[in-house]
């Protein structure tokens, strides 16, 4: 399929506009090689009609599907492991005693939210989620019930969320990072594949949301999970995310990226903290 360098630079910039993914100028070959069976699909002769058809009022379906093939959604079960460990043995017992005291403040809720932002087909969110049970059990003197820790999933693809409600992986998907004890709690086989439970997909509300929109309507969250997701965006989309996350975090509340990203270069109030092998970014205040 033969794509000009002119239509390479209208995709650039429809995807841009999109999603806020940044595709560099050595990315053609992506473009050609994850579009040619879309563009084939769609029955056009040539990229030229298959842009044109995309540049249509009533093409959202499309648009959305030019998203989902250029964006990547590799992630793993406890990707990047020691980071759940310090999840499970410092934020946890941090976020229990917020709890704590709320409910000692009288809060009328006392709950303390978790958003796993970019949370592409499920696998970070059920890991928070396997955490959080596998914490509360072994923790009964907490008193936390899982209700009080609510997690929020969110992604702009439509199929990588479907996939993650259904909650239906692969052998292949739970031997990168599910150890044998929570496949035996978490999960039950259907035929070839490996489903949740339906009490871990009660503490997980997946949704659909595009970071190119404005997310500042959710929150107050304890931790913001954005991991792998930032590296895709320019530095104006990155400092636009980071301040929103920063005014959705409760005070003391921890913003957590991917092992190869940092706020390096943006301008936010976050202060970097290395929990374990990791670097975190705390929003002052507070006592998580
Ligand atoms: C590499 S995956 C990371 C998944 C997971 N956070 C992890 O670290 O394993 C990046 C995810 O970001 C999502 N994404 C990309 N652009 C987005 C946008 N504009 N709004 C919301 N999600 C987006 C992709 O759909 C994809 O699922």
């Amino acid at each position: 399929m033969d794509v000009s360098p002119q239509e390479f630079r209208d995709v650039q910039t429809l995807v841009r506009t999109l999603c806020g993914l940044i595709l560099t100028d050595d990315k053609t070959y992506l473009v050609r090689t994850r579009l040619e069976s879309v563009v084939q699909a769609h029955k056009c002769a040539t990229f030229a009609e298959y842009l044109g058809r995309l540049q249509q009022s009533n093409a959202n379906a499309m648009r959305d599907e030019l998203v989902e093939a250029l964006t990547t959604g590799e992630t793993s079960f406890n990707r990047d492991g020691h980071l759940f460990e310090e999840f499970r043995q410092r934020m946890l017992p941090a976020i229990a005693e917020t709890i704590r005291r709320r409910r000692e403040a009288l809060y009328p809720v006392p709950v303390a939210r978790i958003w796993s932002a970019g949370c592409s087909t499920g696998q970070e969110p059920y890991s928070l989620a396997m955490a959080i049970h596998d914490f509360i059990t072994s923790n009964p003197q907490s008193g936390l019930r899982v209700e009080q820790l609510p997690i929020l999933a969110t992604d702009v693809s439509a199929r990588s969320l479907n996939t993650a409600k259904v909650g239906r992986y692969t052998e292949r998907e739970l031997d990168r990072g599910v150890p044998p004890e929570q496949r035996q709690k978490y999960f039950h086989r259907e035929h070839e594949f490996w489903v949740v439970n339906d009490e871990l997909k009660r503490s997980i509300d997946f949704r659909r949301m595009n970071f190119v929109e404005p997310v500042n309507h959710l929150g107050p969250f304890e931790v913001i999970f954005c991991r792998n997701v930032l590296i895709y965006f320019d530095a104006a989309t990155r400092q636009r995310l980071c301040t929103q996350f920063h005014s959705l975090l409760a005070p003391g509340g921890l913003l957590v990226l991917g092992a190869a990203e940092s706020l390096y270069g943006l301008n936010t109030p976050f202060v970097s903290e290395a929990i374990g092998g990791t670097t975190v970014y705390r929003k002052p205040g507070g006592i998580l």
